[in-house]
């Protein structure tokens, strides 16, 4: 990649970029819908980014093309308006790291992404690092990955107006290759958690989009918020099982599900952890498999053709679990799979999928990445 997109600068500027950036996209192996309520998930960067070939500017403007889309994002650094399209993301991103109080200084380049947007792989966190990335590689400030998260996590709030948590812009600052990271959402602390040896993680890719996500992710933001008002508390984080059983009578049907799905997930995810460190394969599967019932079921985000492709995987051998990945409504599912038996599953599922539903899926299998870096 990163000799296609020099290439691509060389044919728009007629010299080579004076430095190239890449930052990834995620899967989430647990911890689903838990960043917002202070609690715990186990993501990782994955091999599939966005990519930013770039050289500095004399004047405070940037200018960028996308390799995938028509118009350039084309704007001066001190006047922050919004655009349709893509490039709402780039000046959305600029906008929030000048008011965080980062010094800006003017860019122009190329961009590409490896992925695919609305699929779930968090492809707006990976352009909002990559694009924070090649500000400080023009005018480098002390990086650090949280600090650029939060900065992020601003542009989505504040300038996108999508209430979500710092999963996805965490990940993707942080990410580390061969790691996934325990990432606990209260102190925005993070540890390395290696795979269970001789496994692998499986992206499936329904290739399925589901409108009105924005809304229905909001609307379970405003749900659990309810429950924790409900336990008198700053977030579900703070509630346990045991305490949640003794109150769970008082609540409406609907913020019950809701709070038991939390609740009882950052638990997973903690039992997750403890498991890959052991390389216990099957138990983290296990809980793989009753984190997606337990979103299908309580919090409500999965659909049919994830859960079809969470079946089909779980059927096939050297698979130890499945479940959906990231906000739900669509996008991809994952697996976690013996190495050896990961090509024939992705073979054998996509058929299974396509027979179904005459829809093509995507399958691969993706290998832990490094977070947002300038690539040597
Ligand atoms: C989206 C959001 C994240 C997180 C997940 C669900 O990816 O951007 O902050 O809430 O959904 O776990």
């Amino acid at each position: 990649m990163k000799e296609h997109i020099s290439a691509a600068f060389k044919s728009q500027f007629g010299a080579a970029p004076d430095v190239v950036v890449r930052a990834p996209g995620r899967v989430n192996l647990i911890g689903e819908h838990t960043d917002y309520n202070l609690g715990f998930a186990l993501p990782m960067a994955i091999d599939r980014a966005v990519w930013i070939a770039l050289r500095q500017r004399e004047d405070r403007r940037v200018w960028l093309r996308s390799l995938d889309f028509n118009a350039p994002a084309d704007f001066a650094l001190d006047e922050f308006s919004h655009a349709a399209g893509w490039t709402d993301y780039v000046r959305g991103m600029t906008w929030a790291l000048s008011e965080s109080g980062y010094s800006l200084s003017g860019w122009e380049g190329v961009l590409a992404s490896e992925v695919p947007v609305g699929s779930g792989l968090s492809s707006s966190a990976a352009v909002e690092l990559a694009v924070a990335k090649a500000f400080w590689a023009v005018r480098p400030w002390t990086w650090d990955g949280v600090a650029m998260a939060k900065v992020a996590r601003r542009h989505e709030n504040e300038w996108m107006g999508v209430k979500s948590g710092i999963m996805d812009q965490m990940i993707s600052a942080i990410g580390l290759a061969g790691k996934a990271f325990l990432i606990d959402f209260r102190k925005l602390s993070f540890k390395p958690v290696p795979l269970p040896e001789g496994t692998v993680v499986v992206v499936m890719d329904t290739k399925v989009k589901r409108g009105l996500v924005e809304s229905a992710y909001n609307r379970r933001v405003a749900e659990c918020r309810e429950a924790a008002v409900y336990f008198m508390v700053e977030s579900l984080r703070e509630v346990s099982v045991e305490i949640f059983e003794e109150l769970a009578d008082g609540l409406d049907d609907v913020i019950m599900r809701r709070a038991r799905h939390v609740v009882t997930e950052n638990g997973r995810v903690l039992s997750s952890a403890e498991k890959m460190a052991e390389g216990d394969a099957p138990g983290v599967g296990a809980l793989m498999l009753e984190s997606h019932a337990s979103l299908r079921e309580d919090y409500e985000v999965s659909c049919r053709e994830l859960d079809l492709m969470v079946a089909l995987a779980t059927a096939e051998p050297g698979c130890f679990g499945a479940r959906m990945t990231g906000a739900g409504f669509g996008g991809c599912a994952i697996a976690l799979v013996e190495e050896g038996a990961a090509q024939a599953l992705c073979v054998r599922v996509a058929e299974g999928y396509e027979r179904e539903t005459k829809i093509k899926p995507e399958l691969y299998v993706c290998r832990p990445a490094n977070g947002a870096e300038v690539v040597t």
